[in-house]
């Protein structure tokens, strides 16, 4: 690996820890086209699965191991629940961490698009910022 290509590892890696709060990194990978904007507010689904999500599911969303298992998100059977993916992402579990207070309800409800639409996947009932409110507000602001 060269020294740029570190420097972009360790970028990537205290981008996901300045924006997902306490996670432990189970993964990072050195091939994060944007982590030279990775302070950037992202404002696509694209974005944000590029700037958080990819550090541990992947660039190609197939998942990995590393300090623990990280499940494949391409060609996912369970992406077709909407209301599923909403509750794994705004309340995490186990090694997943909740999204709710740190991402917008509208970067929720795009990168929850963008997943359930790329990736194998063809999920196009999608999911809107209502919804994420919705669920987030029920949440009671913990
Ligand atoms: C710190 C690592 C990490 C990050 C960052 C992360 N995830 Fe996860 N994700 C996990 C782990 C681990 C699981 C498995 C949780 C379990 O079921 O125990 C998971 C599970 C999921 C699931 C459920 C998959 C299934 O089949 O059960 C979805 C959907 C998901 N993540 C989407 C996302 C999205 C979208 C993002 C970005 C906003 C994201 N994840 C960011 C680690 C991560």
């Amino acid at each position: 690996m060269t020294g740029a290509g570190v420097a972009t590892s360790i970028l990537a890696v205290m981008a996901l820890l300045l924006g997902a709060g306490s996670v432990a990194l189970a993964q990072a990978t050195g091939d994060t086209a944007s982590a030279g904007q990775a302070a950037a507010v992202s404002t696509t689904g694209e974005q944000t699965y590029r700037e958080i999500c990819q550090a541990c599911h992947m660039a190609n969303a197939e998942g990995g191991q590393g300090a623990g298992v990280v499940p494949a998100l391409a060609a996912n059977a369970h992406l077709a629940d909407r209301q599923f993916v909403l509750d794994r992402v705004t309340h995490g579990k186990g090694g997943m961490p909740a999204f709710a207070e740190m991402l917008s309800a509208e970067q929720t409800a795009g990168v929850i698009g963008y997943v359930r639409t790329h990736f194998g996947n063809s999920y196009t009932d999608a999911v809107t910022p209502a919804d994420v409110k919705r669920v987030t507000a029920a949440m009671g602001g913990d």
